[in-house]
């Protein structure tokens, strides 16, 4: 199973292919916004994916207009709860406030 290296507090969990960031995220305990429960419209789990970010679900055309209005966003931007583990490694990071809006 795939392994996400959780930053900056360097946690990891392995997980199946297919679990969405955001759950990985919230049973590793970090502090994690997601006010509207994953249905991309509140934009508070946006994350930095560093490494892996092929091997993640494809962004889906909600994601990308949620995140067109998230402060902050780069090249490396996801939303944790619309992103799903592939079958290979990653490393996100967590940015320590609240993004959305
Ligand atoms: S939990 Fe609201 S956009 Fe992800």
């Amino acid at each position: 199973m795939p392994i996400v290296t959780i930053m900056p507090s360097g946690k990891t969990k392995e997980a199946e292919s297919g679990t969405r960031i955001l759950d990985i995220l919230v049973e590793a305990g970090e502090n994690i916004g997601h006010k509207c429960d994953g249905k991309a419209s509140c934009g508070t789990c946006h994350i930095f994916v560093n490494e892996g970010r092929k091997t993640l679900s494809k962004t889906e055309r909600l994601e990308n207009e949620r995140l067109d209005a998230v402060v902050g966003v780069g090249s490396k931007s996801r939303l944790a709860c619309q992103a799903k583990l592939g079958a290979e490694n990653v490393t996100v990071e967590l940015l320590g406030f609240s993004s959305g809006y």
